[in-house]
């Protein structure tokens, strides 16, 4: 019985971690949307510009299950007032499938 809740909560936690991560590819591809699409003038991967640091953003919602969607959301329609006084514009022109990259892409950078 030991054994058999052993296996699934190893199998949950490779489940869990495979929601977030990214292949090598994946996150190469991400990285030069982020470039393209402008985030990195306001936002760098460890520390805040104008917008908070990526690392910061994945710790914050680290155990939030709906973080995906919720950055998703974030990204397309901007936000205010969850990091500080500056909003974050909205990006009409982005794709669901790209800011979906995105979101998952931020998220990857918990440590
Ligand atoms: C003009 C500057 C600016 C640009 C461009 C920008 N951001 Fe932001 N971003 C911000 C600011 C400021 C915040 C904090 C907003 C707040 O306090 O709610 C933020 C917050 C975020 C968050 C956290 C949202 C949340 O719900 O907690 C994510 C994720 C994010 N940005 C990703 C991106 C991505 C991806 C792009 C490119 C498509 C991008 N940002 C472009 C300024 C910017």
């Amino acid at each position: 019985m030991r054994k058999i809740l052993f296996v699934l909560a190893l199998g949950y936690a490779v489940a869990a971690q495979a929601a977030t991560a990214l292949s090598a590819a994946d996150a190469a591809a991400a990285s030069e949307l982020a470039k393209n699409s402008g985030c990195l003038s306001c936002h760098a991967v460890s520390e805040k510009i104008v917008g908070p640091a990526y690392t910061k953003v994945a710790e914050k919602y680290r155990d939030d299950k709906d973080a995906v969607a919720t950055l998703t959301q974030s990204i397309q329609y901007g936000s205010k007032g969850k990091w500080g006084r500056i909003p974050m514009p909205a990006h009409p022109s982005l794709n669901a499938d790209d800011i979906k990259t995105l979101a998952r892409w931020v998220l990857s950078f918990d440590k």
